[in-house]
């Protein structure tokens, strides 16, 4: 049961992985037989310049590791270039994380059109494009593992952050949509949601904390999600230091807000229900746009056949 798990004859492209959690991912992987494309820009954390040698240097450490490794200097935002170089090297593409990332953090109130569309066309923009030119060789191989990097600002939002979660959040769409289209030809689509130390955090994660958020704690979750072995796809990943957590959507069990087809709502009708609304004690977890509009076709039956208990409103009550 504890045998390896290996990525032999796998070819892996890990972009931004000139540094921090991609790295970490370049190297286990490579580690545990898989050849790998680093791709790297080399650019500065708010996405300025570029430098070879974030790329060179990576690939020069798995190699003297044994390992297999060929640089790729392009921004994501030339995904197709990125797999061209998988497939020029060795010949095929079976795994791709999409982690480049920059930040232009700034409160909303200052945040300027290039702070805004420089990270939607790194993270998002990079993310589709990279993973389109490999999309097709999945299908035809019906293998493919993919994995897009969103963060806890996209799920939850962070101050400063506008820009990186609307980004963030737009990752967890394309990945969950990819889940589904790809689940077929065997290509499964998972996102992860990290917390490390590293260029992107610094001043945010203090020092003292680093060796306790270290990037490799991170790496083995994402290469379990991305081996043959892994049925899991579709789920988003929450995970650091050592600690793996999953994420689902929940929304609350509703109430109705008039018991006959030929009536309308009123406002007031929804500002007495709200308690109702947001009421979470028998939430449930709807996983496909079937299983979730499917509530709303139920509601309407139901109000069809008259099958809907008369409604308790202040309103009513206080105005009669
Ligand atoms: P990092 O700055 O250490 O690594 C990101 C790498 O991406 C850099 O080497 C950079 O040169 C490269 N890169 C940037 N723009 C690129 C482009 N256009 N094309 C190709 N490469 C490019 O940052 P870190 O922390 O390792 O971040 C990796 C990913 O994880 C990012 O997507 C980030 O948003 C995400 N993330 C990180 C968290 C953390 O706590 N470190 C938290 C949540 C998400």
């Amino acid at each position: 049961m504890n045998r390896l798990l290996r990525f032999d004859g796998r070819v892996v492209v890990v972009t931004g992985a000139g540094g921090g959690l991609g790295k970490a991912y370049a190297l286990l992987f490579a580690g545990r037989g898989a050849s790998v494309v680093v791709n790297d820009l080399g650019g500065n954390p708010h996405g300025d310049g570029k430098d070879a040698r974030a790329a060179d240097k990576v690939v020069e450490e798995i190699r003297n590791q044994g390992g297999k490794a060929v640089a790729n200097y392009d921004s994501v935002t030339n995904g197709e270039n990125i797999i061209k170089t998988a497939l020029d090297n060795f010949g095929r593409v079976d795994v791709l994380v999409n982690n480049a990332g920059i930040l232009r953090d700034r409160s909303f109130a200052k945040m300027t059109d290039s702070d805004w569309d420089l990270i939607q066309q790194v993270h998002l923009q990079g993310a589709f494009k990279t993973t389109r030119a490999a999309w097709e060789h999945f299908r035809n191989q019906k293998y493919g593992r993919i994995i897009n990097t969103a963060s806890t600002a996209g799920v939850l939002g962070n101050f400063g952050q506008a820009n990186y979660a609307a980004a963030k959040a737009g990752l967890i769409g394309f990945s969950n949509t990819l889940s589904k289209e790809g689940a077929k030809f065997n290509i499964h689509t998972n996102t992860i949601v990290p917390v490390a130390g590293s260029r992107l955090t610094e001043g945010i994660i203090p020092p003292d904390l680093h060796a306790g958020f270290r990037p490799d704690l991170i790496a083995p979750v994402v290469a379990w999600l991305c081996h043959e072995n892994c049925d899991e796809n579709g789920v988003i990943i929450e995970t650091a230091a050592g600690y793996a957590m999953k994420y689902v959507w929940e929304r609350s069990k509703g109430a109705f807000l008039r018991t006959k087809l030929t009536e309308d709502v009123e406002i007031e009708t929804v500002r007495d229900k709200w308690g109702e609304i947001a009421d979470m004690t028998e939430s449930e977890r709807p996983t496909n746009i079937n299983e979730a509009i499917g509530k709303f076709a139920e509601a309407l039956e139901k109000l069809e056949s008259g099958n809907v208990p008369p409604l308790v409103l202040d309103h009513v009550t206080k105005e009669n």
